[in-house]
């Protein structure tokens, strides 16, 4: 009888490797679109796990659908599903709590005609608006380099940005877009159907969609501008007060980062701000480092995460394209330093279960496995879960407790007005180096 060699697959290596093969079929199998990704998000898959470890994540922990969005929408999100480039995708709600932050941040108080510059704000500029409602003596600025020439709807409200040369610089039908290639088709048929249309106000309206020239116009209002840019290459005469720079420099190295770092410390006026890390939906998912100018250098002052990363049911903490992002790293380490002490630990868990099981989200099973989330339930609504998970423990007391566990393990941490835990920023241990090897089985 002939014997088959089977393949294995790049889920079954990543289990192997990082969770000795306890991963439940259930996650390994929702991790089957990999196979196929580009090499970013293999990699990103990758440094997901060496990340869990160094947070001493379980295998019982990570439920189909944290594997599901691994497997199926990292795919889709990172550069590689863009042609390369870094999609400017945002939503409303997601720096609320880095308002709250700035709101009450107790030791950057600017006095005269403040500046906030939203650096890489994406499309449309969701944050920046809140943000310029939030703060009405300010002036407000969003910054990005992926502007677009043309907005197109379609008649559901899906939306995506043209070039001047009329190359798709990114579209949004939702978050978890099942056929990208079809969705890129239907909107160049669109703009192609519109543009004859476009009247000298700039706009085209017909029952199948909607055409905007220069979109930036309709969003100019009060204390709010927008400008094209990028780090490196955008200045402001007078200088800004606060720099908010989120979800930006998870795409590039740490290189860039320091350039950027440069760049942004000329950019700031005396005892300005940087901000700068990662969140999701309603913040969910939040790591962040806010740095101040002192003496003319950015110094970094405060680390912060939400506390649900303590062991979370989203894709979010761990999302990042190099190994060497700090904000990634500072959030595995902390939270590795809180798993690693058993009473904390024992009760975190404890509740978090409780809570799960009480919104039906990934709720154990008698195998002592995160199960599925429930069906027909969206992916952001899921999302939303997070947020309101991090209310809830921070309101019962565990963000309190974070602090003190890990000020018993030698770091200065408090809570901060975002309801976040914080720590002064101390250097976070490298990641250990891949265990697999990720182009195998590919053709
Ligand atoms: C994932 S979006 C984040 C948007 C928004 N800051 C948020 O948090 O929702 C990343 C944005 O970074 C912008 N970007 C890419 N390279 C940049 C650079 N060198 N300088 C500034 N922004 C950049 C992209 O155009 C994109 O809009």
């Amino acid at each position: 009888m002939e014997i088959k060699e089977v393949p294995v697959t790049l889920a079954r290596r990543l289990n192997t490797a990082y969770f000795e093969g306890r991963l439940s079929p259930a996650a390994e199998a929702a991790l089957a679109g990999l196979e196929t990704a580009g090499a970013d998000a293999r990699e990103l898959a990758d440094r997901m796990f060496r990340l869990m470890r160094l947070a001493r994540f379980e295998a019982t922990d990570l439920s189909p659908f944290t594997a599901w969005l691994l497997g199926f929408s990292v795919p889709r999100t990172v550069p590689s599903a863009w042609r390369g480039a870094v999609p400017p995708v945002t939503m409303a709600g997601r720096h609320r709590k880095i308002d709250d932050y700035l709101a009450t941040n107790p030791w950057h108080r600017p006095d005269t005609d403040p500046v906030f510059v939203d650096l890489g704000c994406g499309f449309p500029p969701f944050t920046t608006i809140e943000t310029a409602h939030r703060f009405p003596g300010w002036r407000v600025i969003g910054v990005d380099p992926a502007f677009g020439r043309y907005l197109v709807h379609d008649a559901a409200g899906n939306y995506a940005l043209f070039d001047s040369e009329d190359r798709l610089r990114y579209y949004q039908a939702g978050n978890y877009d099942p056929a990208p290639e079809a969705s890129h088709a239907r909107f160049h048929d669109l703009l192609r159907r519109l543009l004859p249309l476009l009247t000298e106000s700039g706009e085209a309206v017909a029952e199948f969609g909607r055409l905007t020239r220069d979109p930036l116009r309709q969003y100019e209002k009060g204390n709010l501008g927008l400008r094209p840019g990028e780090i490196g290459a955008f200045e402001l005469d007078g200088g800004a007060d606060v720099i908010r720079c989120l979800n930006v420099l998870m795409y590039f190295d740490q290189d860039f980062r320091e350039r950027a770092l440069r760049w942004a410390a000329r950019l700031l006026r005396p005892g300005g701000l940087f901000l700068c890390g990662s969140n999701w939906i309603d913040s969910a998912s939040s790591r962040y480092t806010v740095y101040q100018k002192e003496s003319g250098e950015l110094v970094a002052r405060e680390f912060a995460f939400s506390i649900e990363n303590v062991r979370p049911i989203e894709l979010a903490p761990w999302y990042a394209l190099h190994d060497d992002n700090l904000e990634n790293l500072r959030n595995a380490h902390a939270v590795g330093t809180l798993r690693a002490d058993a009473d904390f630990r024992r009760r975190f868990d404890a509740r978090l279960d409780a809570l799960l099981a009480e919104l039906g989200v990934c709720p154990r099973g008698a195998d002592g496995y995160l199960g599925d989330s429930a069906e027909g339930r969206a992916p952001d609504e899921l999302a939303r879960c997070s947020a309101l998970l991090a209310e809830r423990l921070d309101s019962e007391g565990f963000v309190d407790d974070a602090v003190a566990v890990l000020r018993r393990a030698g770091f200065e941490a408090w809570r901060n007005g975002a309801g976040h835990v914080a720590m002064r920023p101390v250097p976070p241990p490298a990641l250990g180096p891949s265990l697999v090897p990720l182009d195998l089985n590919r053709t």
